[in-house]
C-alpha cells in the first residue's frame, strides 16, 4: 500500500500533461481519483473514474463533487490542474479570450475550493493549484496568462489561512517549461526551442512525471507542516536575473578561436 492508500483525490484537467501524471502517480500510490477534464483519459480503471466536466461550469463543477461524495464518501485530496495558454499582447486580446483564461485558470479553482471544502473539513486534506513562474514574473505577450497565474499564488496563500485550522493544507506548484500539449506547438520549431531553452540552467524541459513528484509529495503527509508555501520546479529559470551565461559564451568562444 502506497502514501494514498485509502485517499479519494480530484484531479482537474487529469486527462493530459501533469494532470494525468498526477492522476497515475496518486493511483499507484493507492488513491481512487476522479478526473475532471472536457476529454476523456487514455484509460480508465475501477480507481481511475473519468467525469466530463468543463471546470469554468459552476453547475458542472458542483455536480462532479457531489458525484464524487456519493460515489466513494470523502475527498482528501484536490489537484486543479485544468489550465489554458493565451498568446496575445492587451490591444489584441479579446474579452473573450481574456475571461476564458481566468475562468479555466483562476475562477474554476474558486469553484471547486468552493464545493470540495466542505467534504474534506470531515477528515482534513490537502488541495494543490498548479500556478506557473509565469505568476511570478511577466512574459511578453502573456498578459493574460501571467495575471491568472499570479493571481493562483495570491488564492493559495489566502485559501491556506481559511484551511487551516480545518486541518487542510493548500499549496501551489510553479512548473518551468513541460514537456505537454500545451507547449508542443511553442518548441515545435528548432530555433524556437533553442530559444526556450537557453535560460534554463538544467538545459531541458521538465517532464510531467517530475512535476507529478513534487505534486504528490505536496499532497502526502511528508509535507505535513507545508501550507501557503508556493514551490518552483523549473530547472533553475527563475534563479537567475536573465542576464548572459558569461563565462560559457566565453568557453564557447575559446572553442570555436
Ligand atoms: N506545460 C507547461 O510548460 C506548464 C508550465 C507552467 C504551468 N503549467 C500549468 O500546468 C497545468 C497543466 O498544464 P499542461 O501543460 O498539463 O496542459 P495540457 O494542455 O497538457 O493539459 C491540460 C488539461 O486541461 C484540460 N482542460 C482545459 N480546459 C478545460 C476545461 N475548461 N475544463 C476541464 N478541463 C480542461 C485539457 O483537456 C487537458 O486535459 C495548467 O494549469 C498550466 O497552466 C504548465
Amino acid at each position: 500500500m502506497g502514501r494514498f492508500a485509502g485517499k479519494v483525490a480530484i484531479v482537474t484537467g487529469g486527462s493530459a500533461g501533469i494532470g494525468a501524471a498526477v492522476v497515475a502517480r496518486l493511483a499507484s500510490e493507492g488513491a481512487k481519483v476522479l478526473i475532471a477534464d472536457i476529454q476523456p483519459p487514455a484509460a480508465t480503471t475501477d480507481s481511475i473514474v473519468f467525469m466530463h466536466t468543463d471546470v469554468a461550469s459552476p453547475e458542472a463543477v458542483a455536480t462532479l463533487v457531489e458525484a464524487c461524495r456519493q460515489k466513494w464518501g470523502q475527498i482528501d485530496i484536490l489537484v486543479n490542474s485544468a489550465g489554458i495558454g493565451a498568446l496575445a499582447e492587451t490591444p489584441d486580446m479579446s474579452e473573450e479570450l481574456w475571461d476564458k483564461v481566468f475562468d479555466i485558470n483562476i475562477k474554476a479553482i474558486f469553484l471547486f475550493c468552493k464545493y470540495a471544502i466542505p467534504v474534506m473539513r470531515a477528515n482534513g486534506g490537502a488541495i494543490l493549484n498548479i500556478a506557473s513562474i509565469s505568476g511570478q514574473g511577466g512574459d511578453y505577450g502573456m498578459g493574460a496568462y501571467n495575471a491568472s497565474k499570479g493571481a493562483v499564488i495570491n488564492y493559495t496563500r489566502s485559501l491556506a489561512l481559511d484551511c487551516a485550522r480545518d486541518g487542510i493544507r493548500v499549496n501551489a506548484l510553479c512548473p518551468g517549461l513541460i514537456e505537454t500539449a500545451m507547449t508542443e506547438l511553442t518548441v515545435a520549431r528548432p530555433e524556437d526551442r533553442a530559444a526556450w531553452l537557453s535560460p534554463i540552467p538544467l538545459a531541458r524541459m521538465g517532464k510531467p512525471e517530475e512535476m507529478a513528484n513534487v505534486i504528490a509529495f505536496l499532497c502526502s503527509d511528508e509535507a505535513s507542516y507545508m501550507t501557503g508555501s508556493i514551490v518552483t520546479a523549473d530547472g533553475g529559470i527563475t534563479a537567475h536575473t536573465g542576464q548572459p551565461n558569461v563565462p560559457y559564451r566565453r568557453k564557447l568562444r575559446e572553442q570555436q578561436a
